[in-house]
């Protein structure tokens, strides 16, 4: 943190969130589950609001005032994305569903075109499964292998086993940039030069980066880049493939229909450059000028200060689990974000997340989508508590206290 960064004014930022001042079986809510799905502040939930009250019509279409509005604005919020990740051109930036979307789409596009049978793609450890499956299925169709970069007890990469693992046949690395399971970041830009050296394209998964570090995917040197806008104070049914413009260019499209085309005749189709040729149908506007919102409120609170807010609850949060001796910590990484899995002794993950949720202590218990994870450290779920900007050292007390109240209560 610099010497003048002003901490945030977190009573007025809660009060941006109104489901904050809930009551939750009577208990205040303690909202830890940001990991999950981050809670959209108010000027986000207007700027929609106004859009589908007041602006809303088809975007690309038309010549009417309204249509042309509604496309600056669906537009313009794509500018905003270029700007958040330091991409060069907005037409490096094609708008998905999500995370999950954006990856199957360069598995089924680029992914289809480079991988033959014998070829592998290399992952990391810690992958969400939105970074497994979709390149399971692709290493099936083509008859290509999955291989990973395995990790430590700590959930930190093993980066002296990258070399020997990007072979040449290689033809694709994924990696998770902050794992929503152990919550490490990882070096993706050493992994990224590593595989770059060898010729070999790297897709990072910033799903649970981007609400917490800044992102410039000019300096990672990415090849893609992939993000959910729910998690990041913004709508959920949108989200963001970086890709860098060759690639793109080269990539053939994947979902065929309107807005996607330059011309049709019975006899054959041509498409638009990209990202036009990756978006066919009718966008999710509302939701796409919603994250452009987000990213206009993230950046006037300042990532830095939201960073330096959620670190400083991680420490708190960590030190005061890691005191209670039943409580074991997954993922002890020197570099994490604010997520913190554990698992408490005798007590199952879910029952444990069900007592807390009846003290208004809202986290995830689960596998996390992360089954691989779950097998690596041995344990069939954890339980997650996620920090955001809007949290307090309050509620950290307020998880301490009711994961004690279980424990107490299952002695
Ligand atoms: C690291 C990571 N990758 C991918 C995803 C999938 O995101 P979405 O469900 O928004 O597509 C998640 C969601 O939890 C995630 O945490």
């Amino acid at each position: 943190m610099s010497a003048t960064l002003q901490p945030l004014d977190l009573a007025a930022v809660r009060r941006d969130f109104p489901l904050l001042s809930r009551q939750l079986r009577g208990k205040p809510v303690v909202y830890l589950d940001s990991a999950v799905s981050g809670q959209m502040p108010l000027p986000v939930i207007e700027r929609m609001n106004l859009y589908q009250r007041e602006q809303h019509t088809n975007v690309h279409r038309g010549v009417s005032t309204l249509s042309q509005e509604a496309t600056d604005f669906y537009e313009a919020a794509r500018e905003k994305v270029r700007r958040f990740l330091n991409a060069k051109s907005v037409r490096e930036l094609v708008w998905t569903r999500g995370t999950t979307e954006a990856i199957n789409l360069v598995a089924q596009t680029f992914g289809r075109q480079r991988v033959q049978a014998g070829d592998e793609i290399l992952l990391s450890a810690m992958e969400h499964h939105a970074n497994i499956v979709p390149w399971q299925m692709l290493a099936e169709e083509k008859g290509a292998t999955l291989k990973v970069i395995p990790m430590t007890d700590a959930g930190e990469l093993i980066l002296e086993a990258l070399d020997d693992l990007l072979t040449d046949r290689t033809k694709l690395v994924g990696v998770v940039h902050v794992s929503n399971v152990l919550g490490t970041v990882n070096p993706v830009k050493e992994i990224i030069a590593r595989a770059h050296a060898k010729g070999i394209p790297v897709l990072v998964d910033g799903a649970q980066a981007v609400p917490h570090l800044q992102v410039d995917v000019q300096d990672l040197d990415a090849d893609f880049y992939v993000f959910s806008g729910h998690k990041l104070s913004g709508p959920t049914g949108i989200g963001v493939l970086y890709g860098k413009l060759a690639h793109l260019e080269a990539m053939p499209p994947w979902h065929g229909g309107g807005n996607m085309i330059r011309s049709v005749t019975w006899e054959k189709t041509t498409y638009m450059a990209a990202p036009g040729k990756f978006e066919a149908g009718t966008p999710p506007i509302a939701a796409a000028i919603g994250l452009g919102a987000a990213i206009d409120y993230i950046a006037a609170l300042g990532l830095e200060r939201i960073a330096a807010q959620e670190h400083a609850l991680l420490t708190y949060a960590t030190e005061r689990l890691a005191a209670i001796p039943a409580v074991r910590i997954l993922g002890t990484a020197k570099n994490k974000a604010s997520v913190l899995s554990f698992v408490v002794e005798g007590i199952h993950p879910h029952d444990l997340g069900s007592l807390l949720d009846g003290d208004g202590v809202v986290v995830r218990a689960g596998h996390h989508c992360a089954q691989p994870v779950m097998a690596r450290f041995n344990v069939p779920a954890t339980t997650r508590a996620s920090f955001a900007y809007f949290n307090t050292h309050a509620e950290v007390d307020a998880l301490v206290t009711a994961v004690i109240r279980a424990i107490e209560l299952f002695k």
